[in-house]
């Protein structure tokens, strides 16, 4: 079976898409058989496509069109659905590990974590920044997800 992966940051506008399509294509490129998504801590943007500039990066940078891809809610549901639940940054790990049920059959990691050299475990928030701060994103994590493919391979 296929192993699981579900990208969390705090909307699933910004960076939990980067990282799933960036998950997803390293996949791919590896002949893996992961099944990727991703979610967000919050339901302000449920239903919602992810944010024009992190559609734009993903296309610049990556080559990757996520138009399809709809935010969603973190369910409990996740938990026992998913080998991992990946996390953008140290407070969404945090309130994941705070609404993790019993028997959860999930791994919680924070995305970075799996970078080695990496000081700051944190992909910042882009949502309030600049074109450079969603292209900062897709590159920390692309890099991270074709590490993480590797390991998951
Ligand atoms: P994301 O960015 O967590 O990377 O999707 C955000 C998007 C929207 C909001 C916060 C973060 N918001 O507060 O609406």
């Amino acid at each position: 079976m296929a192993v699981s992966v579900l990208m969390v940051c705090l909307g699933n506008i910004c960076r939990s898409p980067l990282a799933e399509a960036a998950l997803r294509q390293h996949a791919e490129a590896r002949g893996l058989d992961l099944f990727v998504d991703s979610a967000g801590m919050g339901d302000w943007h449920v239903g919602e496509r992810p944010d024009p500039r992190s559609q734009d990066v993903a296309k610049r940078l990556g080559n990757i069109d996520i138009r399809q891809q709809r935010a969603r809610q973190v369910l409990v549901h996740d938990f026992h659905q998913f080998d991992h639940i990946i996390a953008m940054e140290r407070s969404n790990l945090r309130e994941l590990r705070a609404m993790m049920p019993d028997g959860a059959k999930a791994e919680l990691s924070l995305l970075l974590e799996h970078m080695p050299g990496v000081e700051d475990l944190n992909v910042l928030d882009p949502y309030y920044g600049t074109t450079a701060d969603f292209d900062h994103v897709w590159r920390l994590v692309d890099a991270a997800a074709e590490v993480l493919a590797g390991k998951l391979g």
